[in-house]
């Protein structure tokens, strides 16, 4: 088994993961021969999942064989890695564009623990079938009420982790950022969450902060 130092490194400050599917590149990210593996860059410019590594996020409750709800994987660009971290796990990723989606299936097609799932993220129902035994809801829908929506997503999957990407301007174009992440992580604690980490995702990405919770049930 591999331990998770081998799965996720870093070169330079930077994360880079141990790819899943040799010689494949995901987004144009640089692949990397490190003691004869494989490895992918993991551009914070393209993930907000690596800029909160890269700006020093520590809580990451990923592991080589956790079960993964990603709630807007667009193309697949951040749920590849997790699909490089998550060996012997399943990342169930849901997304709501069709255009986005066929891509994402296109990555799912050579990597045995994705699963694309056409699907609302609001309506978790709607993948209940596909999604059973989840230890971690990750989200970046990037839509108004994030906080809830994680927060009925692993109420509804029992998760024990969550981590959102808050995008202010999604909450409210014309209140100040800090208020608004202030907001969600008022709400995430109302909901019974535990904050374990909040930083924000600048310089990376503009007006977002990561809130990483734990469920106190
Ligand atoms: C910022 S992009 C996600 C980027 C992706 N997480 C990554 O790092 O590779 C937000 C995505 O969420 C999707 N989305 C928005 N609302 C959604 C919903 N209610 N359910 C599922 N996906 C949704 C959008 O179509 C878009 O692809």
């Amino acid at each position: 088994m591999m331990t998770h130092e081998d799965l996720l490194r870093y070169v330079d400050g930077r994360p880079v993961t141990l790819s899943s599917d040799p010689g494949k590149r995901v987004y144009g990210e640089r692949l990397l021969n490190i003691g004869g593996k494989e490895y992918r860059e993991w551009s914070p410019h393209r993930s907000k999942l690596s800029a909160y590594l890269c700006l020093g996020g520590k809580c990451f409750p990923f592991t080589g064989s956790g079960n993964i709800l990603y709630l807007g994987a667009a193309s697949g660009t951040t749920a590849s890695h997790l699909s490089d971290i998550a060996v012997s796990g399943r990342i169930c990723c849901v997304e709501i564009s069709q255009r986005s989606f066929r891509d994402l299936v296109d990555v799912c097609a050579s990597r045995k623990n994705m699963m694309p799932i056409l699907g609302d993220a609001a309506v978790p129902d709607g993948y209940a079938f596909a999604a059973d035994d989840i230890d971690v809801v990750y989200q970046d829908v990037a839509q108004k009420g994030q906080a809830d929506m994680l927060a009925d997503n692993m109420d509804r999957f029992s998760a024990r982790y969550g981590m959102v990407s808050i995008k202010a301007r999604s909450e409210d174009v014309t209140a100040p950022p800090e208020r608004i992440f202030e907001k969600a992580r008022e709400r995430l604690i109302e909901r019974g969450m535990k904050i374990l980490d909040m930083r924000s995702l600048e310089p990376f990405e503009k007006a977002h902060a990561m809130i990483v919770v734990e469920a106190l049930r």
